[in-house]
């Protein structure tokens, strides 16, 4: 049969959500079908839920399945990690056989399903083995990023109330060891919840200390029986992944079963263009969303051969690594942050390295996380040969919203500095402020008609609340995403950047609202703001800008330096908040709101509009002049480092 077309799939998928989406979920072995329609609200919240009544369970597709339908064999993941010097393959047959007794371990610690588990480790195959297993029980993981500081991780255990937490004893950063065990125990000493018990991965370079009775090595977890998979409803919670949002409290997005395995099953084969038995590469940490969709559930729930990296783009050991991993195991399709093709070109600017590894099983290269640039975006063509697809996604949406999608016939190609076009399942529009959508090249708020589609949360993590009021509120009938951009005359979709206190450091999410609080507690300061500049290796940076309470006089150099080793120890070094500058007053509005979006076009020397609200508009030529003495922002140096 032949595949629809691009339009005809949008088309139909708008026109008769229900039935594309039943369709695509045929494509699925599911232990009880969901009756149709596929499409519900919730009779308390009124939040849509897709699949109700299905039952399945992720990790049997991922794993119990292709082991029953000839993949036993294949290799599922391969661990490759210059930073240990190791590479180890999986085949599926493995990886079910280690993930279905790491759940028997878990089991016998008392996890059940609907509870919840807490990863802290570096890209390990143990952690795709504790996801799996997890997912096999029918217990929500959450994994944390492991550059967060011991703070951040016991904020999310608070709020996720773990019974149990897994972690590994370190990583490693290029050469430098990041012992986790410690920071776990600082965590738990910080936290309000304790989990009953911490499950440790020794790892030779860096052992830990076990606390007995509390301390589980995850070698002898792995000795315990195997257990089945359980057969969890579609509408059970898969995992919780938290993200920034305005505030200091960060939001736990809530993941599906039925809906995450249909809609990832489906963007393998229309967006990404592979098939089972294809290798598939996500550089990225599975602390992030894109390495829970890409380097695991994806390409396991379609049988593909997964990479699961271990170090990073420059320096472990050169700007070369990438292209030997390419060639090394064949990847077809490479995904990762454009922050990351930039220190690899930063490194190798004439692509040199490239020419010396066989890239000949790339297909293309998927960038998100970020704007790719246009100058990255050629960069990366004309070194690597294949198409650039840059395609826009969030942690809430799980997979892909625009994009390019290189599976379907007669897709509009790709082009330098779009993200593409919606995917099927969305309904994307560009609202003006009054939420009316805008015409073609004008800017305005980036938003998704409801019903989203399987794959995007159904809420967040018991906040209800939270959920309706920073995504539905604003415009309804829409969710709204918090970036800006515009749509072509052609068709085609540009993501500018946030509207909200949101910045996006090396493809990293952080909260500017969080980042203050945290400057805003040092004894010396009365007011701050923090602004992402631009920076052109990490896209953006946090900057600091404080206001001194009357009567401090703590030499600006000091202040900077406690306050970059205050978020260093409360929010991690993953940060990167390297500058504050001290200055007499911060621009606001007449109703006292702080004007960063005018800070942010100061500090980057873009050209602006004075706000008509602004109280006192020399406040500006002030904060610049600081700037400018300090070389700090675009408009005064090049703040690479
Ligand atoms: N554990 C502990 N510390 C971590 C960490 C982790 N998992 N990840 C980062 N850090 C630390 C780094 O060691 C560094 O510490 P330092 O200030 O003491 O040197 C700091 O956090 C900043 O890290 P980073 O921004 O990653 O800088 P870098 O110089 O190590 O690497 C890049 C720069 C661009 C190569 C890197 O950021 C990168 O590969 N980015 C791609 C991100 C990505 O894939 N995002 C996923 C979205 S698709
Ligand atoms: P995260 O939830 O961490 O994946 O970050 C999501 C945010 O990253 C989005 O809201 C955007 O601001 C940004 N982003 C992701 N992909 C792109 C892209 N292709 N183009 C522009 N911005 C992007």
């Amino acid at each position: 049969m032949n595949t629809p077309t691009y339009a005809a799939q949008h088309a139909a998928s708008l026109h008769d959500a229900e039935a594309f989406w039943a369709g695509e979920a045929g494509r699925l072995q599911w232990f009880q079908e969901p009756p149709r329609p596929v499409l519900s609200r919730d009779a308390d919240t009124g939040f849509y839920r897709w699949f109700r009544g299905g039952k399945l369970n992720t990790s049997w597709l991922c794993l119990d399945y292709h082991v029953q339908h000839g993949r036993a064999g294949q290799v599922a993941l391969v661990y490759d990690s210059p930073v240990t010097g190791q590479v180890r393959r999986y085949t599926y047959q493995e990886l079910l056989h280690l993930t279905s007794r790491f759940a028997g371990g878990l089991r016998q610690l008392g996890v059940r399903p609907g509870d919840r588990v807490i990863l802290y480790m570096p890209n390990l195959p143990e952690a795709v083995i504790t996801m799996l297993a997890c997912a096999r029980l029918g217990a929500v993981h959450s994994v944390v990023f492991g550059g967060f500081a011991p703070h951040e991780l016991a904020v999310r255990i608070n709020d996720a109330e773990p019974c149990v937490l897994v972690c590994a004893s370190a990583g490693l950063e290029f050469d430098k060891v990041i012992p986790y065990k410690p920071l776990v125990d600082t965590a738990l000493q910080l936290a309000r919840h304790r989990p009953e018990h911490v499950v440790v991965l020794q790892r030779d370079f860096c052992r830990a200390e076990l606390q007995p009775e509390r301390d589980v090595d995850f070698q002898h977890l792995l000795q315990a029986a195997p257990v089945d998979a359980v057969p969890l409803d579609a509408t059970d919670p898969l995992y919780i992944l938290y993200t920034s949002g305005t505030t200091g409290k960060p939001k736990g997005v809530v993941r599906d079963n039925g809906g995450h395995a249909v809609a990832l099953k489906y963007s393998m084969s229309a967006i990404y263009g592979v098939q089972p038995g294809d290798t598939f590469w996500a550089a990225s940490d599975i602390g992030w969303a894109v390495g829970h969709s890409y380097s695991v559930y994806g390409p396991l729930l379609h049988g593909c051969t997964s990479v699961l990296f271990e170090g990073k783009p420059v320096r472990t050991p050169d700007a070369g690594t990438f292209w030997r991993v390419i060639q090394d195991h064949q990847v077809g399709v490479l995904f990762t942050a454009p922050t990351a093709i930039r220190a690899i070109k930063k490194e190798d600017p004439s692509g040199q390295l490239a020419q010396q590894y066989e890239l000949g099983s790339l297909r293309h290269l998927f960038v998100a996380g970020e704007r790719c640039d246009p100058a990255t975006y050629a960069w990366a063509g004309a070194t690597l040969g294949v198409p650039v697809v840059d395609h826009w996604w969030q942690t809430e949406s799980g997979w892909p919203m625009l994009a390019t999608l290189v599976g379907l016939p007669d897709m509009p190609a790709p082009r330098a500095g779009s993200a593409g076009h919606p995917v099927p399942g969305y309904n994307v529009q560009i609202l003006d402020e009054a939420g009316q959508p805008v015409p073609a090249g004008t800017t305005g708020l980036v938003a998704v008609r409801l019903p989203l589609p399987p794959g995007c949360l159904p809420t967040l993590w018991q906040d209800d609340a939270r959920f309706r009021s920073a995504y539905l509120d604003a415009f309804p009938g829409y969710y709204l995403s918090g970036d800006g951009g515009y749509q072509d005359a052609e068709g085609y979709l540009y993501i500018m950047g946030r509207v909200d206190d949101v910045i996006n450091v090396a493809g990293h999410r952080l909260s500017t609202g969080e980042l203050e609080e945290l400057l805003a507690a040092h004894p010396a300061v009365a007011e701050c703001a923090v602004l992402g500049i631009a920076c052109e290796l990490r896209g953006q940076v946090p900057v600091g800008l404080v206001v001194l309470k009357d009567g401090q006089t703590i030499p600006e150099q000091q202040l900077q330096q406690e306050l970059v080793s205050l978020i260093r120890e409360r929010v991690g070094a993953v940060a990167c908040f390297r500058q504050a500058a001290v200055v007499a007053r911060l621009p606001k509005t007449r109703s006292g709101k702080i004007l960063r979006k005018t800070l942010r076009q100061v500090a980057d020397g873009e050209e602006f509009t004075i706000p008509s609200t602004i109280d006192d508009p020399a406040i500006l030529d002030e904060i610049r002049a600081v700037l400018a003495q300090r070389g700090i922002g675009r408009a005064f140096a090049q703040n690479v480092s």
